[in-house]
């Protein structure tokens, strides 16, 4: 497929706040979400690393549309848990994948702790013209003691960026997309695409 036929691009996730997200990053291109492509099911993902699950998925898509696309996988790294929940990070409270259920037991298992640095780190996996490229973002951090703001999704309320006052949840989407670790992989996503697209 070339740049000129090029115009969509699937971005494999059933998240609305994520496909929100990469549509202000990306105003040029028009990015399809699965539900877009008719793809309702949950792509199971078993890998053990972001990098896996991101190919895993990006695999998926290209298989059933044909299209090219890309998926990311995000994990939360907190050093005091020793990288836990990480490739998780979805699942950390059970598989109900439910933001509240999670973000609260990441707060009892914080309880007592004092360091409470944290990373939350993207992969993204392009599959472009049936060849496939990784990008990585983080955004470093701490862990807050209680959630603050209403905006986001996940983790954002307890999580404050390393030379910020603000938790993600306080920050407008465009306040933290220029900062946050999908932004930044999106960022080298986007560098690539126009490279290798012309555009
Ligand atoms: P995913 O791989 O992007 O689906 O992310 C896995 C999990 O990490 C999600 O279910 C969220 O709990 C969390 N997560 C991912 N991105 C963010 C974010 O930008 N803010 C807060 N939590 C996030």
């Amino acid at each position: 497929m070339y740049f000129c036929e090029m115009e969509k691009l699937v971005f494999a996730t059933h998240n609305p706040h994520k496909l929100k997200e990469l549509r202000q990053i990306f105003p040029s291109l028009e990015i399809l979400g699965l539900h877009d492509c008719n793809i309702t099911e949950e792509i199971i993902e078993d890998g053990h690393t972001l990098e896996a699950n991101a190919e895993i998925k990006a695999d998926y898509v290209f298989q059933k549309t044909g299209f090219s696309c890309f998926a990311d996988d995000t994990g939360l790294e907190v050093d005091a848990l020793h990288g836990a929940p990480g490739v998780l990070s979805a699942r950390y409270a059970g598989d109900g994948h439910d933001f509240n259920a999670n973000m609260d037991k990441l707060l009892r298992e914080m309880k007592d702790k004092e360091n409470r640095s944290a990373r939350f780190k993207t992969v993204i996996c392009l599959i472009l013209n049936g060849r496939k490229s990784f990008f990585e973002g983080v955004v470093e951090g701490e862990i807050l003691h209680q959630p603050r703001g209403d905006e986001g999704f996940g983790y954002d309320p307890i999580f404050r960026p390393l030379n910020h006052s603000l938790s993600f949840a306080e920050m407008t989407s465009d306040e933290k997309n220029s900062i946050s670790h999908r932004g930044r992989a999106v960022q080298k996503l986007l560098g690539f695409l126009l490279k290798q697209l012309d555009i």
